[in-house]
């Protein structure tokens, strides 16, 4: 099935030639992003050319699947490494597993319901305010948000439990030129529970959503930092309101614009088997939880490992600024 030593034929290594990393390739699964790549055992050693090939892919499909993997705690985190920092979370869920802190576990679906005192069909229905909601990077308030994330299945659930990614890349490129030169120039707030309904007389979330904020204001399109792509910075869990625009006419913009971001065309949805790894740029993609699978009965246990990234820039090269929360450490 796999390889430990993939034999390279020195050449280079442009982005999607996979026929130059022998044993190693690169299959697109969809139009405009995901691609499966076959031939590599994560966890033995991984020659430089391999690295790039798997880096180039990434790039250029935005997430990158490899099925039947045997990675531990510490292999998932030595290979994320060869790829760049690890985020080290402040807080982690309750079932991340404590000598890792390059790792963070979910494996309880009511945990984070369960944390602020509800049932999650009530946290869900307090949390969704547009059905469009849960489209999202990881840390996208953040001031730096992760470049890269690296999930790795444990367990899954017999059906249902899939992932959903979208290219923000093509969505940009799908827009009329007219609107694109419109969104080129503006920026929007990202912030932790937009949207969400408090329970009244007293709600822990919201309480925590006051101590505890993090927003910062973001480019609405992103020169990425590698490809030079624009890339469409929307998604429909951060953000709150595009600045300078009047609420109406940001709402309605918002929802164009996240509609475009996840047209069918612009997505891939992946089916996870325990082993199961997904590698994605968290800076040209939003992904889209799965919530198929809480009635199965069954449990999902997956392992994160995400990349530290910079301070996104707009077209006019403008950086991103705080406006709270990074400075205090909070994620
Ligand atoms: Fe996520």
């Amino acid at each position: 099935m796999t390889t430990d030593r993939a034999t390279v034929d020195g050449s280079e290594h442009p982005a999607g030639a996979a026929e130059n990393v022998s044993g190693v390739e690169v299959k697109p699964v969809a139009g405009h992003i995901g691609a499966e790549i076959t031939g590599v055992d994560l966890a033995g050693p991984l020659d430089d050319k391999v690295i790039a090939l798997i880096r180039d892919a990434v790039l250029r499909w935005k997430v990158v699947f490899f099925r039947g993997q045997r990675l531990d705690h510490a292999g998932h985190i030595a290979f994320a490494r060869r790829f760049g920092e690890p985020v080290l979370l402040p807080r982690r869920g309750p079932h991340s597993p404590p000598d890792f802190p390059e790792i963070e576990t979910t494996a309880d679906r009511l945990e984070l319901a369960g944390r602020y005192g509800m049932e999650r069909d009530e946290w869900l229905h307090r949390r969704r305010h547009t059905l469009l909601r849960g489209w999202h990077c990881d840390y996208g308030t953040r001031i730096d948000p992760p470049a890269a994330t690296v999930l790795r299945a444990d367990t899954v659930p017999p059906y249902g439990g899939d992932t959903t990614w979208a290219n923000l890349a093509a969505a940009y490129a799908g827009l009329s030129a007219p609107v694109r030169a419109f969104v080129d120039g503006l920026r929007a707030e990202h912030r932790l529970g937009v949207g969400y309904q408090p329970r009244p007389g007293g709600d822990p979330y919201a309480r925590r959503l006051l101590d505890e904020q993090v927003a910062s204001v973001h480019p609405l399109v992103r020169v990425h930092p590698e490809t030079g792509e624009r890339v469409l910075f929307v998604n429909g869990y951060y953000v709150e309101q595009i600045v300078d625009l009047s609420r109406p006419e940001s709402a309605a913009l918002l929802e164009m614009l996240v509609e475009q971001a996840v047209r069918q065309e612009y997505t891939v949805r992946f089916r996870w088997e325990p082993g199961s790894v997904a590698f994605w740029d968290n800076r040209s993609t939003i992904h889209l939880a799965p919530s198929d699978h809480t009635h199965v009965g069954a449990p999902r246990i997956m392992h994160r490992v995400m990349l530290q990234g910079d301070v996104p820039v707009g077209v006019d090269g403008r950086p991103s600024e705080p406006i709270i929360g990074t400075e205090a450490g909070r994620w």
